[in-house]
This record gives structure tokens, C-alpha cells and sequence, in this order.
């Protein structure tokens, strides 16, 4: 099999390695990739919104199966575009991705087929968004409605916050377009984890579940960030928890989304808080989380092209996951996430790797001498050991060995589990 991978993150290294992997895999492409994946894919200098120019590409190599990263081709259509063309693609087309592309669209269907989720208004108008805020008082969490990168949330501790974070959003148009109307919702208590699906024509295959680190500093501080580190399992997580997730959030929503005419296929990613009342749902994606894919896919001991090729061709396929513990932390460029200061030396990542840890390249190209920090997240490094404690140490020893001028990264990655 020929696969083309679309998007340039840490994401998409880790799908690049995880096809490369794969016995059934002959070649894997990368589109536009980034520099620091040239030993694991060919990389093609095609801009991941350049649909006709991709969509050649695939015509002209004879791949047999499109695979995206990330949210802003699917949103856009790229699936549609795909679809038109007879080429084989794997994620949401245009309709079923505004799962994650509009919050007010998940959150209506969310409410109309009872998944359980904040309590939420919709707003376009300042005054208005201000009144509720009054009403429900702090704290309180104001989201715009389109992508932001996932940098349009805020966790708003009294109501001035919140009130500025309106008058930001859609006062002053903070995030364009996606910004014009605002989600405003209740602050939900409790631990947070990522659960992703397979999904297509019906059939789900859950993965195993992680954490994310959204804030930007340590102890959960500062802004909040694309994802600042991850890790799989979350022993904290009782899998009954689990399985009520699966059953009040997964299988419903799939459901949904066929009932309202744009059925689901591909990763169905769901972020949730585990309230005192169960599972709630706070964000939908429709594509793999970065940095969560980078501790979850290499996971799976099964070949990743056999399964993906079983579950469109809606084969029964049974899909396996090793024991490893696996934890990632991102380095950053400094000023990450609000004004990143692109361009620093990255140290040798060849000793990190002698150390038996796994670099997964998100923002780097190629300089002098070995990688030059090229975006606001720019490296995850990730140990897999048989507990997450050694992971972390791993990971933690393995960076101090280095030197990481202009970058920094959160060093407490992984501490609700070990609390
Ligand atoms: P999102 O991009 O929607 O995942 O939101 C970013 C982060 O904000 C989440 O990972 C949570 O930590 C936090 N958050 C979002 N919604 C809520 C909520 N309703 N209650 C508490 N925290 C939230
Ligand atoms: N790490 C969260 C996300 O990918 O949206």
C-alpha cells in the first residue's frame, strides 16, 4: 500500500511512523510534512489546503489511501474534494466535520440527543453574552465557536475575566470569523481525558484513552496551549468510567450524526471532564489530539494500514494494544502560545534517542547544523516503559542532559496520576 499523510505536526509524525510500521505498508508520502520526518516518509511540498494539488498527487502516485491530520482541510472539505476525485481518504467530509469545526453545532446536537455536557448559551452579542455572564456568575468558560487552534477557550475565575474575554472574542473579533459568536458554558469539576475513536459507516473501535496538559506552565498555569504534554493509560481512570463514556458519549453521538444526515467517519476524538455526575462532554474533535496521538497510536500493535483498510471495507478486524506506558512532553519555543519566538538552536536529539526515547517532530526545519525551532510547539519527546513513572523519569533525565535555549517545556507532565 501507497498512503499519503496530510498535515506537518507532531500529530502527523506519529501517524507517519505508525504506517511505516505497518507490514502492509509499502511507502508512506507526507504532505507538507516537516523536516524532521525524512527518515520515516517521503515529503512533498504541497500545502495541506492545496486540495486539487493533493488531490493530483494522489492521482499521479497511485496512493491508495489519504490519511488527515489535521482539523482545518477536513473542516474546509477535503474529504468532499477527495470523494469527487474516487480517491480512497480517511476522516470526516465537510457536513460531518462541523463536529468540531462549529461548537455551537455540537453542542445543539448534544443537547438534542441528551450527551451529556455543560449547560451552555450561544452569543454574537456583547451585552447579551455580558447578562448571562452576570447570571451564572464565575467561574465560567467563554469558547468561540470556530477553530482557534485550541487557544479559543477560556476558563474565566470571576466575571471580569469573562466579561473581557467577550469583549475580546467578539467585540473586538480576537479569533476572525471564529470568534463572532461565543459558546459560554458551566465550569465542570473534575479530571479531564481524551478518548478517541475509530469510526466509519457505524462501527466504533475505541482507543485507549490519555491525558493532555493544557496550560502552558507548570501546576496547570497560564494560558491555554494546543497541549503541552500527554499521557496513556490514565490509571486514575476506572475503566467503568470508561465504558460509560463509550456508552453515553461515543455510541450516541455516532448515532447522532447519522440520524441528522452527516454520518461520522474517521477519528472521533472526545474531550471530557469525569464530574461527580459522570462523563460530560467539553470539547468534540474530528480528527487524532496532538499531543495525545503521540502517546496513544504507537500503542497499537496491530499493522495500522491492515485495520484501516478492514474498517472501510467494513471488515471485522481485531485491534490490539500493548502494555506499554507511554509519556510526552512538548518542548515549546519561548512565548508560547501568544507570541512564539521561533528560531532557536535545537541541542543534538540524536542522545535522547540513544537513550532509547522517541522524538516526534512538530515545528522544525532544518538548519546548519541539526533542527532550528520553526513553530510555537516543536518537538515531543515520549518514553514507553512498563510504568508511567519510568517514563517520566526517562523523559525527565533525558532532557536534562541537553540544552534548551529559546524553548522551554513543562516539567511536572504526568502529576495527576502520580499524586
Ligand atoms: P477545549 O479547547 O474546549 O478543550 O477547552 C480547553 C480547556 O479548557 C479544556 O481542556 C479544559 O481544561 C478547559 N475547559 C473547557 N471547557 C470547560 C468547562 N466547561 N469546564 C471546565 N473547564 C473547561
Ligand atoms: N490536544 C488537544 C487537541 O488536539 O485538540
Amino acid at each position: 500500500m501507497k498512503i499519503l499523510v496530510i498535515g506537518s505536526g507532531g500529530r502527523e509524525h506519529a501517524i507517519v511512523k505508525q504506517f511505516n510500521a505497518s507490514p502492509s505498508v509499502d511507502k508512506v508520502f507526507v504532505a507538507p510534512g516537516n523536516a524532521g520526518m525524512v527518515n520515516d516518509a517521503q515529503i512533498i511540498p504541497i500545502d495541506s489546503m492545496a486540495f486539487e494539488e493533493l488531490a493530483q498527487f494522489a492521482i499521479e502516485n497511485e496512493i491508495d489511501l489519504t490519511f488527515v491530520g489535521p482539523e482545518q482541510p477536513l473542516v474546509a472539505g477535503i474529504v468532499d474534494h477527495f470523494t469527487k476525485h474516487n480517491l480512497r481518504i480517511f476522516g470526516p467530509n465537510k457536513a460531518a466535520a462541523q463536529l468540531e469545526g462549529s461548537k455551537s453545532f455540537a453542542k445543539e446536537l448534544m443537547k438534542k440527543y441528551n450527551i451529556p455536557t455543560a449547560a451552555y448559551e450561544t452569543f454574537t452579542e456583547v451585552d447579551k453574552a455580558k447578562a448571562y455572564i452576570e447570571k451564572l456568575g464565575a467561574p465560567i468558560v467563554i469558547k468561540a465557536d470556530g477553530l482557534a487552534a485550541g487557544k479559543g477557550v477560556v476558563v474565566a475565575m470571576s466575571v471580569d475575566e469573562a466579561n473581557t474575554a467577550v469583549e475580546d472574542m467578539i467585540g473586538n473579533q480576537l479569533f476572525g470569523e471564529s470568534s463572532s459568536s461565543v459558546v459560554i458554558e458551566e465550569f465542570l469539576v473534575g479530571e479531564e481525558i481524551s478518548y478517541m475513536s475509530f469510526v466509519h459507516n457505524g462501527q466504533i473501535y475505541p482507543m485507549v484513552i490519555s491525558q493532555d496538559h493544557k496550560r502552558a506552565y507548570d501546576g496547570d498555569k497560564g494560558p491555554n496551549t494546543g497541549g503541552m504534554g500527554a499521557y496513556s493509560p490514565v490509571p486514575q481512570i476506572a475503566s467503568e468510567v470508561v465504558e460509560l463514556a463509550y456508552n453515553t458519549v461515543v455510541v450516541p453521538t455516532v448515532k447522532a450524526m447519522e440520524q441528522e444526515g452527516t454520518p461520522f467517519t474517521g477519528i472521533l476524538y472526545a474531550g471530557l471532564i469525569i464530574t461527580d455526575d459522570g462523563p460530560k462532554v467539553i470539547e468534540f474533535n474530528a480528527r487524532f489530539g496532538d499531543p495525545e496521538t503521540q502517546v496513544v497510536l504507537p500503542r497499537m500493535t496491530s499493522d495500522f494500514g491492515l485495520f484501516i483498510t478492514a474498517l472501510m471495507n467494513e471488515k471485522p478486524f481485531e485491534l490490539e494494544w500493548s502494555d506499554a506506558e507511554m509519556l510526552g512532553v512538548v518542548i515549546a519555543s519561548a512565548g508560547y502560545p501568544s507570541d512564539v519566538q521561533k528560531g532557536a538552536q535545537l541541542p543534538n536529539l540524536a542522545v535522547l534517542e540513544e537513550a532509547g526515547l522517541h522524538v516526534f517532530h512538530a515545528g522544525t526545519k532544518a538548519g546548519t547544523e541539526g533542527f532550528i525551532a520553526n513553530g510555537g510547539r516543536v518537538i515531543l519527546v515520549v518514553g514507553s516503559e512498563s510504568t508511567l513513572k519510568e517514563a517520566q523519569q526517562k523523559v525527565y533525565i533525558g532532557l536534562s542532559k541537553l540544552e534548551w535555549e529559546g524553548l522551554f517545556f513543562r516539567k511536572d507532565i504526568g502529576w495527576r496520576t502520580f499524586q
